[in-house]
């Protein structure tokens, strides 16, 4: 048994050495883009086996999932109630083209505990690009169990991998304090930048 699978302790997280820790197969070369963390739940629930978060990028079939998420979080972060059309639209947009971005997914079993989106900003100064985080969610069941740790350090480990990528970045609704300590927690400091825009498709 690979010993990614052999974390026992109930009260462990994420062990820092397995931090973005990628699947075999990624490490002989072939990017299946699936990575298993060797988690256990840290407050296991009736009936959650001790098992593995596995992260992978998304496909077409999660779109319904990923636009649920993306409802649940203007809801809650910002009390927006979203167009369901335009946003599954708009999800499935960035699903059939990479160009557009990419979502990555955390599933525990066969069950999805978290996304988050990626797209690109070209930096002249850097001549690289930025990976912007967008679109973070957790659903609460789920929270506090290293969930977003885990999709953030394969983010990470995956961009410090690529010459061409030359940060992270993302923004936050000024009142969401829950996620602005979880970012301080995991590393990310806060820019001296605030941000403007004009937005033609104003949401409600
Ligand atoms: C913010 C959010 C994504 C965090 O996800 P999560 O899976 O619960 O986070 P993790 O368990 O991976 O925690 C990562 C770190 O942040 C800390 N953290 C998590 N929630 C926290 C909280 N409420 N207060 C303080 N620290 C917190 C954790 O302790 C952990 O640090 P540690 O490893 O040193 O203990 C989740 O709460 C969520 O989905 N919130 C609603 C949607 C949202 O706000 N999205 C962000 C939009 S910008």
């Amino acid at each position: 048994m690979a010993e990614w699978f052999k974390a026992r302790a109930w009260k462990a997280r994420v062990p820092k050495q397995y931090r973005g820790f990628e699947s075999p197969s990624l490490r002989h070369g072939r990017d299946d883009r699936r990575f298993r963390l060797p988690v256990t739940i840290r407050k296991p629930l009736m009936g959650t086996p001790l098992t593995s978060i596995q992260i992978r990028a998304a496909g077409a079939a999660d779109a319904a999932t990923i636009a649920q998420f993306n409802t649940l979080l203007a809801q809650e972060t910002e009390a927006r109630l979203l167009e369901p059309g335009q946003l599954r639209r708009g999800v499935e947009a960035v699903l059939a083209d990479p160009a557009r971005g990419t979502y990555w997914v955390a599933e525990i079993g066969s069950q999805i505990v978290g996304q988050l989106l990626i797209t690109s900003e070209w930096s002249d100064w850097r001549n690289g690009f930025f990976w912007w985080i967008q679109s973070v969610y957790v659903p609460q069941r789920w929270r506090g169990q290293g969930v977003f740790q885990s999709l953030y350090s394969l983010v990470r480990r995956l961009a410090s991998e690529r010459a061409e990528v030359c940060g992270l970045r993302l923004y936050v609704e000024a009142g969401n304090a829950r996620a602005k300590q979880t970012y301080e927690r995991i590393g990310l400091a806060r820019t001296r930048y605030e941000v403007y825009e004009v937005d033609f498709r104003r949401l409600t």
